[in-house]
C-alpha cells in the first residue's frame, strides 16, 4: 500500500482541479514555519467569539437523566473496557443513552478564572472551541422511550433536541441490516468556531476533535457492553441528509455544519434475527446505508433553526471551504465488515473490576496547561500505552481492540517519540510502527541512516525501534511551537501518517480521516495518561516540515499530523472548578 513513488508534487500555488492535489494544496498552505505561521487574522476577536453551544429554536428538548456515579448503569473498570467480553451488556434506555453522551460529549467541568466562566468537555478541543456536534438517528426500540428520529446533542442542557420525526417502519428499513436495537450516531463541525482563532489551518483541527470525539464515544460505547464501527462506506450526501446539515432553510444566516461522519452502535449483547441467519453470512456487516432510504427520511418532518454563533465574521477563509469541498466523499463503497459475529453477551463473563471505574477516568481527563520537568513513568507503563494504540491489523476487524474496532480501514499512522523521562529508556528518538506491514515503506521514506534497533526489554507485540540516542527536549519544544509542555514531560510524540501514496490510492476523502485516526489515537493517550497518574495535552501546533526534517522524511511519503506529550502535570491553582451541570436546576 503506497509504495509507489511520489507524482511530481504539487506545491502551494499549483492550478490542478484533481481533488488529491487540491488537498495537498491545502496541506502545503497550512504548514507552520519557523518564519512564518499559517494564515489567520493574527489576533482574536474577542467581541465576535463563536458560541460553543448549538441549539435549534422550535426543536422539543428531551432533557437526559443527569446521573450520579454510582447509579445504573454503573461504569465498569477502565481496564475492562480493553477486554472483549469484559462488560455486561446494558439495554438501549433513557438512562444508558444519557451515560453514553455523558462519557462522548457532555460538560465535565466549569472553570472559572476572574469574571470568566467556561465549560470542559468529555471530549477535547482544539482551543476549547468544540467544533463538533452530536446527532443520534433513534428507531423505536423496546424499553427506550423515545419517538424514532433525529436528535441533536445540547451538551449545556444535556439533552436531545429532536429535529426530525422519522416513520417507524423507515428507520426500520434504513438498520435492518445491522444487528438488532442498533442506531445511529452522527457528527459535524461547524468550522467557523476554530477558523475564528486559527484561520486556515483550522479544517485539520476541526478533524481532530472529530477523531477525538469518535474515540471518547467509542469508549463510552464500551463501558455500557455496546460496539461501534464507523459507516465509512456511505457518501457524504448520505451523511448530510441524515443529519440535516444539507436544509438551508434550518441554517439560512447562521453557521453552517459540515457533515462529518455517521457510525453504527449496538449492544453487543443483541442476537441477529433469525431470519436473516439462514441466507446471510452473518460475518459480513454493510458499513454503508441505502441511499434511497435516507433520501425517504430526509422528506419527513423536521424541526428547528439553528442559533447564530457569532454576531459578525471578520473573516472568510476559502481554503476551508476548498479543501472541505475537495474531500467531500461522493462514492458510495460497498464497504462491509468481515469477521462480523453477533456475540451473546454473558453478563457472567464479565473481568475483574479491579482499578478505578472508566467513568471516574472519564470524568477527570484534562488536557495538561505545563508539566513539572520531573516526573518519569516507568518503562512497563510506557509500554503499556503504546500497546493500547495498536490497532492489531492482523485481526478481523471485531476483534481489534477498543477502540480500534471501530476504524474499518488499515492503520495510516505511526509515531515518533522524543522519549524524555522513561524509566529504564535512554532519552532520544523512537519510531512505533503500527501497521509491521508499513516497516519498509517507512525505513525507505526515512534518512536511510538512521539505524533502527530493536528494544531488549520491550514486548514482543510492540514494533518500537530506537533510531538516535540523546536529549530530545530543546528539540520537541521547538518544533511543537515553542511549547514547553513537549520538553517537561516524561514524552512527546509526533503521529506520522502515509500521506501522499495513501491519498492517490484511496481519494481525497482520505485526507480528514488520516486526522481522524490521529484524533482517536489521541483520544486513549488522554484516558491512558489518567490511568496511569499523569497527564496528556494535545498539541495542534507544529512547525510541520522541521519535524519531517528530524527524520529525513523524503517528500511528502509521510505528514505529521498531530502531537502529543505525557508527564507530571502542574495545576494552575488560580482557576476555579465547579461541577459540570451546577447551572441546571435538575
Ligand atoms: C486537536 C487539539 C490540538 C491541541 N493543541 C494544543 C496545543 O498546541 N497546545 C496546548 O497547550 N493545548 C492544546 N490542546 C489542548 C486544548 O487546549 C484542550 O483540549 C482544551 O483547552 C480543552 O481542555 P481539556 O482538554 O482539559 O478539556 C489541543 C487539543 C486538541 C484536541
Amino acid at each position: 500500500m503506497g509504495t509507489e513513488k511520489p507524482s511530481s508534487l504539487p506545491t502551494a500555488d499549483s492550478a490542478s482541479t484533481d481533488p488529491v492535489d487540491q488537498v495537498i494544496r491545502y496541506h502545503i498552505q497550512t504548514k507552520h514555519h519557523f518564519n512564518r505561521y499559517a494564515r489567520s487574522m493574527g489576533f482574536l476577536d474577542w467581541a465576535n467569539q463563536p458560541d460553543p453551544f448549538r441549539r435549534f429554536a422550535g426543536a422539543e428538548l428531551t432533557p437526559l437523566p443527569l446521573l450520579k456515579p454510582d447509579e445504573e448503569p454503573i461504569s465498569p473498570a477502565y481496564e475492562a473496557i480493553y477486554h472483549s467480553e469484559g462488560v455486561a451488556c446494558q439495554p438501549v434506555t433513557v438512562q444508558a443513552l444519557s451515560r453514553f453522551f455523558e462519557f462522548a460529549l457532555a460538560l465535565s467541568a466549569w472553570k472559572k478564572g476572574g469574571e470568566t466562566e467556561w465549560a470542559l468537555r468529555s471530549n477535547p478541543s482544539s482551543g476549547n472551541l468544540h467544533p463538533t456536534e452530536g446527532y443520534v438517528v433513534l428507531p423505536q426500540i423496546d424499553g427506550l422511550d423515545m419517538r424514532p428520529g433525529l436528535y441533536h446533542y445540547a451538551p449545556r442542557e444535556h439533552g436531545l433536541e429532536r429535529r426530525a420525526a422519522f416513520p417507524t417502519e423507515v428507520v426500520a428499513q434504513l438498520l435492518a441490516p445491522f444487528p438488532s436495537r442498533a442506531f445511529l450516531f452522527g457528527l459535524s463541525s461547524v468550522h467557523w468556531r476554530e477558523a475564528w482563532k486559527y484561520g486556515e489551518r483550522a479544517f485539520r483541527y476541526c478533524n481532530h476533535d472529530v477523531g477525538h470525539a469518535l474515540g471518547s464515544a467509542r469508549v463510552a460505547a464500551a463501558t455500557l457492553g455496546w460496539k461501534m464501527v464507523l459507516l465509512d462506506g456511505a457518501d457524504q450526501n448520505t451523511v448530510a441528509m441524515l443529519l440535516g446539515t444539507h436544509r438551508v432553510d434550518d441554517f439560512a444566516g447562521v453557521e453552517p455544519e459540515h457533515p462529518d461522519c455517521l457510525c453504527v452502535l449496538w449492544p453487543s449483547g443483541s442476537v441477529k434475527r433469525e431470519a436473516s441467519l439462514v441466507n446471510r453470512d452473518e460475518r459480513e456487516m454493510p458499513l454503508f446505508l441505502d441511499p434511497s432510504v435516507v433520501k425517504g427520511l430526509a422528506e419527513t418532518s423536521w424541526y428547528g433553526k439553528a442559533n447564530k454563533l457569532s454576531g459578525e465574521h471578520g473573516v472568510h477563509w476559502d481554503a476551508i471551504d476548498q479543501v472541505a469541498d475537495a474531500s467531500w466523499k461522493v462514492s458510495s463503497d460497498l464497504l462491509a465488515l468481515s469477521g462480523f459475529r453477533s456475540l451473546a453477551n454473558d453478563a457472567s463473563q464479565a473481568t475483574s473490576d479491579a482499578g478505578p471505574p472508566a467513568g471516574q477516568i472519564i470524568r477527570q481527563r484534562r488536557s495538561a496547561v505545563s508539566f513539572d520537568g520531573r516526573t518519569s513513568i516507568s518503562s512497563a507503563r510506557f509500554f503499556q500505552m503504546l500497546q493500547r494504540v495498536m490497532p492489531r491489523p492482523e485481526r478481523p476487524q471485531l476483534e481489534r481492540p477498543v477502540p480500534w474496532d471501530l476504524w474499518p480501514h488499515a492503520p495510516a499512522i505511526h509515531l515518533m517519540i522524543f522519549v524524555h523521562r522513561v524509566e529504564g529508556l535512554t532519552p532520544g528518538l523512537y519510531v512505533l510502527v503500527r501497521d509491521r506491514a508499513k516497516l519498509p515503506l517507512i525505513q525507505q521514506s526515512l534518512n536511510p541512516e538512521l539505524v533502527w534497533t530493536q528494544l531488549p526489554g520491550c514486548p514482543e507485540d510492540l514494533p518500537l525501534s530506537w533510531l538516535l540516542e540523546g536529549d530530545a527536549k530543546r528539540a520537541a519544544a521547538q518544533v511543537s511551537c515553542h511549547q514547553e509542555i513537549a520538553a517537561d514531560s516524561a514524552f512527546s510524540l509526533g503521529m506520522l501518517a502515509e500521506f501522499e501514496g495513501r491519498l492517490r490510492q484511496t481519494g481525497a476523502w482520505f485526507y480528514p480521516r488520516l486526522f481522524w485516526e490521529a484524533g482517536v489515537l489521541g483520544q486513549v493517550l488522554y484516558l491512558e495518561a489518567e490511568a496511569a497518574g499523569v497527564r496528556g495535552t494535545g498539541i495542534g501546533c507544529f512547525f510541520d516540515d522541521p519535524v519531517h526534517e528530524m527524520l529525513g522524511v523524503q517528500g511528502l511519503s509521510f505528514q505529521s499530523l498531530y502531537h502529543f506529550t505525557i508527564g507530571g502535570p502542574v495545576e494552575d491553582r488560580r482557576m476555579m472548578t465547579l461541577p459540570p451541570y451546577h447551572h441546571l436546576n435538575r
